[in-house]
């Protein structure tokens, strides 16, 4: 066997060309790869005008070689750190064995080069533990990888902002429901930036918000809590500086975003969900908005988004600087539009008159409008 790949870790690259026998593929190239943090070899294997990915582990290189390209191409190159070997294997089966010093380096290539986030695997964090986003061994368990890209892109969006924050910060988290955004946001405020923050979590479900409660007292977060709230009715809280809300239900986004208008609150981050108040309501308008609610599935996402659009030109009007921004790839979440907010106070009412044109001509409620507006129904007292 070749004697070169039992050092498998100072191959830079393998080369198979011109196949003996009407072989499969016409030319296969290896090259070390990081995958899943361990370094493999992948295959990449020409036929016709396609190519095929193989990944080799590094302990069954050896063998791959032997059995998909020894004595089956005419050349095979394997380049090594400090040499290059070259096996001429001619149709008879003759092999001739070439070696020339010559240096190369190893490229490693791949596709799960460690991102820094936020929070990284393998952080102390323990709280993620307890909330079941991290494994006891501290990596993401399976099926929380999009929720914990989530909470590190939200919690990224906030470190832009208060990462050279000096004084108390107040933050109120808008149904916060197992709160791995909450804890995320404490953990990394108070430890990682070491400012003096207090966070407040909201949620309807009892149950819930006790876990949260308990967890937080097991980890000294002592300002951090959670109250059993319906958002829709007054709040009694102080100062707050930042209102947040991750995929809090249909119009309870609106309660959030109501809060932070009437109390002044200067940064609003909100990830709208589950939009369906406009859906349910609007009807056809003879206008051009009609050819976008033909199709049910059309209708849904036209609203949603015709919701998220309201939303924002209402907070420009009552004096936020507003970016509608891609919040994660869509392939972490369908609901991927996050409204940052920065309070200038220049209040006006350029938006005004267009969403008015629209909810009359289409007949939709529109939970923050009406509350913006003053229709008391809106509200719980
Ligand atoms: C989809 S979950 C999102 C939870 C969390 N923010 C996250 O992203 O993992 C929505 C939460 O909003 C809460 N919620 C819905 N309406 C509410 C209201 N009116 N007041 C308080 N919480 C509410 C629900 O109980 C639920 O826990």
């Amino acid at each position: 066997m070749l004697e070169e790949l039992q050092h498998a870790e100072s191959i830079s690259k393998i080369t198979a060309s011109d196949p003996l026998t009407k072989s499969e593929y016409f030319r296969v190239s290896l090259r070390p790869y990081l995958r899943k943090g361990a370094i493999c070899f992948q295959a990449e294997m020409y036929k016709g005008a396609q190519v095929f990915h193989r990944n080799v582990e590094l302990t069954n290189l050896p063998q791959w070689v032997e059995q998909n390209l020894w004595g089956k191409y005419k050349q095979l190159l394997v380049v090594a750190t400090d040499r290059e070997i070259t096996y001429l294997t001619s149709t008879k089966g003759k092999v001739t064995r070439i070696e020339r010093k010559k240096e190369a380096k190893i490229v490693l290539r791949g596709n799960d080069r460690r991102k820094n986030y936020i929070i990284n695997e393998g952080d102390d964090v323990p709280a993620l533990v307890d909330l079941g986003v991290f494994t006891r061994d501290g990596k993401v368990v399976g099926g929380m990888y999009d929720k914990f890209k989530q909470i590190n892109r939200f919690a990224e969006i906030l470190d832009d902002v208060f990462k050279n924050h000096r004084g108390k910060l107040t933050l109120l988290d808008f149904g916060c429901g197992k709160s791995y955004l909450t804890f995320i946001v404490y953990h990394y405020l108070t430890k990682v930036r070491n400012i003096d923050a207090e966070i407040i979590g909201y949620d309807l479900k009892a149950d819930v918000v006790a876990n949260c409660n308990a967890l937080a007292a097991k980890y000294g977060y002592d300002k951090l809590r959670f109250a059993v709230a319906d958002v829709s009715e007054p709040l009694d809280v102080g100062n707050v500086d930042a209102v947040l809300s991750l995929h809090a239900c249909d119009t309870a986004t609106d309660y959030a975003l109501y809060f932070a208008v009437t109390h002044n609150v200067p940064y609003i981050f909100s990830v709208p969900c589950c939009q369906h108040e406009i859906n349910n309501t609007v009807v056809k308008g003879n206008g051009d908005l009609d050819v976008l609610l033909k199709y049910g599935i059309v209708k849904e996402r036209v609203c949603a988004l015709l919701t998220d659009s309201i939303r924002a030109m209402l907070l420009e009007d009552a004096g936020y600087k507003v970016d509608v921004m891609e919040f994660v790839d869509l392939a972490h979440s369908p609901k991927n539009i996050i409204l940052r907010c920065v309070r200038t106070g220049k209040k006006s009412s350029q938006n005004a008159a267009k969403i008015k044109e629209l909810a009359d001509r289409y007949k939709f409620d529109q939970t923050l409008y009406r509350l913006l507006n003053g229709d008391a129904s809106a509200r719980k007292e």
